[in-house]
């Protein structure tokens, strides 16, 4: 049972005890129930208070069960919050630090609540693409006012416990505990003195009405029209809140529980759900146990003022952690430092930062042009130009310097990270840190994990992230790791559907149809079509009889690099990302198929949408056999947050899953027998091939 049971002179505490956030799971629901009925048979007892132990009252619906059989067993949520309202004896719940979802539904059913201040109170069943399912949208409204309510229920965003008790005539909290230390004996109190209250009040009881009924409903649907493409659940949380204005509240209720169920099982919920758990699980490296002992990271060294290191350095800074950058002439550094000051100053300009925080944010950085003045730092992380030669050189240097434990980190995209360990003394100190630009913007990190990297290593730079909030995931030492490997195949296909017929802007707009941030002809002008290039050049040595398209390589060749040099697939206007179609480089194109002896077809964006993603999708089937990535999860998790894989997919391998890896091998199958295409590369992975043989997925 994870709920525990004590009695305190007449009032009875039930305590949620299921860590870490007291989901209600069956057990924790089982528990409830026994407790409520043990306290309504004890004659003893003459009220109850629920609560939580640890760090939450509850974080709501147990996640970990949902699509499970104990989701759907007795006591449901339903069922418990029954209990509670018909309860004999008064209820109380007493809340702390988070309150959310089913667990502020809960609250919501008893008879009474009182709660500390600091404590996140929420209904974020939106994020996970369905809405509160046990009464939330039926009686949030009720308390604290229709617009109040509807804007918890569709942003799903926490609102701190004091502002909710400080709203005019709300009605969700029945006192505040003076502090949070206060709580467990000013309940007890509250309890003992609203014993003998008959009748009980209960939340279902209070009207709900919105003055301007139709109207401001109309207007709630238009605003979540426009901030929820591609998820149906804001729009079912307006019609469920709208219900509860208009229908008995029983007949809310029932409303509620269909739309809930129903969005339960839509592919957009699923993929968020994914999500949630994929992000959390990013964070565990199977053999890194998260009691390893992690070194203490108070002082940071960036080396290399370029776009890579300043963005790096304002990540430390942002997070209160001092910065202290090496260049090898002043000039670099002043350049470095001019562009993390112009950053910071368009967001005051903005309003997203205060004068007075980005006052303190710049006097955490120093700059320094001797290794000497490093020596104190506890994790470095080097950001110079990608040559080896030019990483030996650093890496010797910090050898040298750097105090003993020290953690020495390279932001290399593409070089050998255990060669670079090898440049020193101290392999096991040495790890990869491949931050995605712009560097103080983008969610992802990937933590390359070296061949002699040490385990307190990982486990400190994994918990250094979460501090700097990015999102890490390890990746094995492989050519691009995780990320970059799979796109180049990305890439690839890219060019081929040119070859064969395809404009940029067609592909373009059927990826981002699709749901992509950008598609692969934009996202190449943005990065700079010279770094695809320069790695084509590498392959046509090491792997000739790799086939690629030649398209971009004339493309480069006429200079067209992309939005830095205001041309690439596309023509951009200075200061301005618009992609505008180029009717030269269409003809450049047709040229070079005209070349080839190649009749252009029409391509569908079906095909288009398939060949793109699913070749992410047989790469990652490698890196996930070769161990180079963890889990099928972080997969998704590296495109989701570092190349604007929609959310709603879930990920490549996520949204493989959703099409069924039959359908996924069937479909590479017929991409092999085109003779423009690459049928080598269309060969399941192993590891796909099995998978969909056996009827699975990837977990
Ligand atoms: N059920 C099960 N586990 C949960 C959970 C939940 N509702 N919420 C969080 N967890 C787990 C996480 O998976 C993670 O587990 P791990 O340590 O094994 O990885 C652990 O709690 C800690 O989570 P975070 O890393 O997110 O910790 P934070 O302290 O940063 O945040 C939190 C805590 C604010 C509770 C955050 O986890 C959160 O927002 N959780 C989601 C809450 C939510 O969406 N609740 C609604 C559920 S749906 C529902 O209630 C349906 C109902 O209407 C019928
Ligand atoms: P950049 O050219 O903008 O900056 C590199 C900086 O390093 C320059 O300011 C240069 O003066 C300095 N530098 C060079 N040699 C040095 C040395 N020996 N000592 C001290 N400073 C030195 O390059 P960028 O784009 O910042 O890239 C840096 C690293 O980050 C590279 O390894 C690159 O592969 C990687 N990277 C780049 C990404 C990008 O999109 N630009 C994305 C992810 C990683």
């Amino acid at each position: 049972m994870t709920a525990e049971y004590k009695v305190h002179g007449s009032v009875a505490v039930i305590t949620l005890a299921n860590p870490p956030v007291n989901g209600l799971g069956l057990s924790t629901r089982q528990g409830i129930v026994d407790g409520l009925t043990r306290a309504n048979d004890d004659a003893a007892v003459t009220s109850i208070v629920i609560t939580g132990a640890g760090g939450a009252f509850s974080g709501g619906a147990d996640i970990k069960e949902f699509g499970t059989d104990k989701s759907l067993q007795e006591p449901n949520l339903h069922s418990v919050i029954a209990a509670v309202e018909n309860s004999p004896k008064p209820v109380v719940a007493a809340i702390h630090s988070v309150c959310m979802g089913g667990g502020l539904e809960l609250a919501l059913g008893c008879h009474y609540r009182i709660a500390a201040p600091g404590c996140s109170v929420a209904l974020p069943e939106v994020k996970l693409g369905i809405l509160p399912g046990a009464g939330g949208t039926q009686r949030l409204p009720r308390v604290v006012g229709v617009e109040a309510a509807l804007n918890m229920i569709v942003s799903g965003e926490p609102v701190k416990s004091e502002l909710l008790g400080s709203m005019p005539g709300q009605k969700l909290f029945d006192k505040m505990a003076a502090s949070p230390e206060a709580l467990a004996a000013e309940a007890l109190a509250f309890a003992q003195s609203v014993a003998d209250v008959r009748p009980m009040p209960l939340v279902r009881n209070l009207p709900c009405k919105h003055p301007q009924g139709d109207a401001y409903f109309q207007f709630a649907r238009n605003m979540v029209k426009g901030m929820s493409k591609n998820f149906p659940a804001p729009a079912k949380c307006v019609d469920a809140v709208e219900a509860a204005t208009k229908k008995k509240f029983a007949d809310g209720l029932l409303f509620e529980r269909e739309l809930f169920i129903n969005l339960m099982w839509t592919p957009e919920s699923r993929s968020l759900r994914h999500l949630f758990l994929a992000e959390r699980a990013a964070s565990k490296i199977p053999d890194v146990p998260s009691d390893t002992p992690k070194r203490d990271i108070q002082a940071v060294a960036v080396i290399g003022a370029g776009t890579m290191g300043g963005g790096i350095a304002m990540n430390f800074l942002n997070a209160g952690i001092p910065v202290k950058m090496l260049e090898m002439k002043q000039e670099a550094l002043d350049r470095g430092i001019a562009t993390i000051r112009k950053n910071y100053e368009a967001q005051v300009k903005k309003g997203k930062l205060k004068q007075d925080k980005y006052e303190q944010r710049m006097a955490l950085l120093s700059t320094t042009l001797s290794y000497d003045d490093l020596k104190d730092a506890d994790l470095v992380i080097e950001a110079v130009f990608e040559e080896l030669g030019v990483k030996e050189a650093v890496f010797k240097q910090l050898d040298a310097v750097m105090k003993p434990g020290a953690i020495l980190a390279s932001n290399t995209s593409t070089l050998d990270v255990n060669k670079i360990a090898n440049f020193t003394q101290r392999p096991q100190d040495v790890v990869g840190l491949h931050f995605f630009s712009p560097a103080n913007v983008m969610k992802l990190l990937e933590v390359v994990r070296g061949d002699a990297t040490a385990k307190d290593v990982l486990a400190t730079v994994m918990a250094m992230a979460k501090k700097i909030r990015k999102t890490a995931v390890v990746s094995g030492v492989c050519d691009g790791f995780i990320g970059n490997r799979m796109i180049e195949q990305y890439g690839r296909q890219g060019g081929f559907l040119l070859d064969e017929g395809c404009t940029p802007e067609q592909v373009d707009k059927a990826m981002e149809k699709f749901g992509m941030a950008m598609g692969p002809f934009r996202m190449g002008d943005l990065a700079g079509n010279d770094i695809g290039w320069a790695i084509r050049k590498r392959r046509y040595t090491e792997k000739p009889d790799m086939k690629y398209s030649k398209t971009a390589d004339l493309l480069c060749e006429k200079g067209r690099f992309g939005q830095k040099t205001g041309a690439g697939w596309y023509d951009y206007v200075p200061g301005k990302r618009d992609a505008i179609p180029n009717a030269e480089v269409v003809k450049m194109i047709e040229d070079h198929r005209a070349s080839l002896g190649i009749t252009p077809r029409k391509i569908s964006d079906e095909e288009i949408v398939q060949r793109l993603v699913f070749s992410l999708v047989n790469e990652a089937a490698h890196i996930l056999e070769e161990g180079i990535a963890n889990k099928a999860s972080d997969i998704d998790v590296v495109y989701i947050f570092g190349y604007g894989f929609p959310v709603h997919r879930g990920g490549p391998l996520n949204y493989a899953n959703e099409v069924g890896l039959f359908n996924v091998v069937q479909a590479m199958n017929r991409f092999a027998k085109n003779p423009l295409d690459d049928a080598a590369f269309w060969k399941p992975a192993p590891l796909l091939a099995k998978l969909a043989a056996e009827g699975k997925a990837f977990n």
